[in-house]
């Protein structure tokens, strides 16, 4: 199949490549960007472990092809936090709270975590947990990583975090 040029901004940076276009998202990301924190679980839109923010909303990377994400700003887990500066509140809250055991749904779970709270800044845990329908965990069973969410959001919300609610 003929390769199709595609360019996209991913964590800030621009980014150019010729794609196959039948070549999805999430395998463009972790197979040509090498950015391999945004994980495959299913393949097939159910478990969440491939979630990214694609123009500032979360989106299952495996659902679409690369091509439908040209001129796109995409930001995956690893465009969360510059190399070797803090992680971000979210993903520290959810090592506080023990909100995951072998990690596999994690970075999923935290792009997940950081659409809720841009829709609701303070969440309920009722919209914490509908707002993680959509993003499956086979060892924690939830409760932890409800915790975490509604921790990271607090943390989001004091004073020194306000540019953490925007996309890079
Ligand atoms: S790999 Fe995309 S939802 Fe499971
Ligand atoms: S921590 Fe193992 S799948 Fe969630």
């Amino acid at each position: 199949m003929t390769a199709v040029p595609l360019s996209m901004v991913v964590n800030g940076k621009p980014v150019t490549a010729e794609v196959e276009p039948r070549t999805l998202l999430v395998a463009f990301i972790r197979e040509h960007l090498r950015l391999t924190g945004t994980h495959i679980g299913c393949d097939t839109a159910q478990c969440g472990a491939c979630t990214i923010h694609m123009n500032g909303q979360a989106i299952k990377s495996c659902s679409i092809v690369a091509l439908q994400a040209a001129d796109a700003e995409i930001l995956t887990i690893e465009g969360l936090s510059a190399e070797g500066a803090p992680l971000h509140p979210m993903q520290q809250a959810f090592s506080k709270h023990h909100a995951l055991q072998c990690g596999y749904c994690t970075p999923g779970m935290v792009m997940t975590a950081l659409d809720i709270v841009k829709e609701y800044p303070a969440p309920t845990r009722e919209e914490v947990a509908h707002g993680l329908h959509g993003n499956l965990c086979r060892c924690t069973g939830y409760r932890n990583i409800i915790d975490a969410v509604m921790s990271g959001a607090k943390a989001m919300s004091e004073p020194g975090h306000e540019s953490m609610n925007k996309e890079p």
